[in-house]
């Protein structure tokens, strides 16, 4: 079965071959936000896959049409709802600390 490791808690979760990534982080107490409920209407899913990124499929026009709005944007974004984890991954939870960071432009 393959391992998830969400950063930055460290946590190391076992999950079925093609389980969602937002429920594999949900199912064991890893909070992410998922405001629309995992139906790629939103960006509150956003995390930075570390490692494993090749493992979790071509991002949808959708998809990338949210990751827009993301913030901390990196070429290794991908929406949490819209990823399928076939193999091992490591996944960066990224802090929602740029509301304060704006204020300082
Ligand atoms: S929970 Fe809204 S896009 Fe993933």
């Amino acid at each position: 079965m393959p391992k998830v490791t969400f950063l930055p808690s460290g946590t190391v979760v076992e999950v079925e071959d093609d389980y969602n990534l937002l429920d594999a982080a949900l199912d064991n107490n890893v909070q992410i936000d998922h405001n629309c409920g995992g139906n790629c209407a939103c960006s509150t899913c956003h995390v930075i896959i570390e490692k494993g990124i090749e493992t979790t499929g071509e991002k949808s026009e959708d998809e990338e049409d949210m990751l827009d709005e993301a913030e901390n944007l990196t070429e290794n974004s991908r929406l949490a709802c819209q990823c399928t984890v076939t193999a091992d991954l490591v996944v960066k939870i990224p802090s929602k600390d740029s509301e304060w960071k704006d204020d300082t432009f």
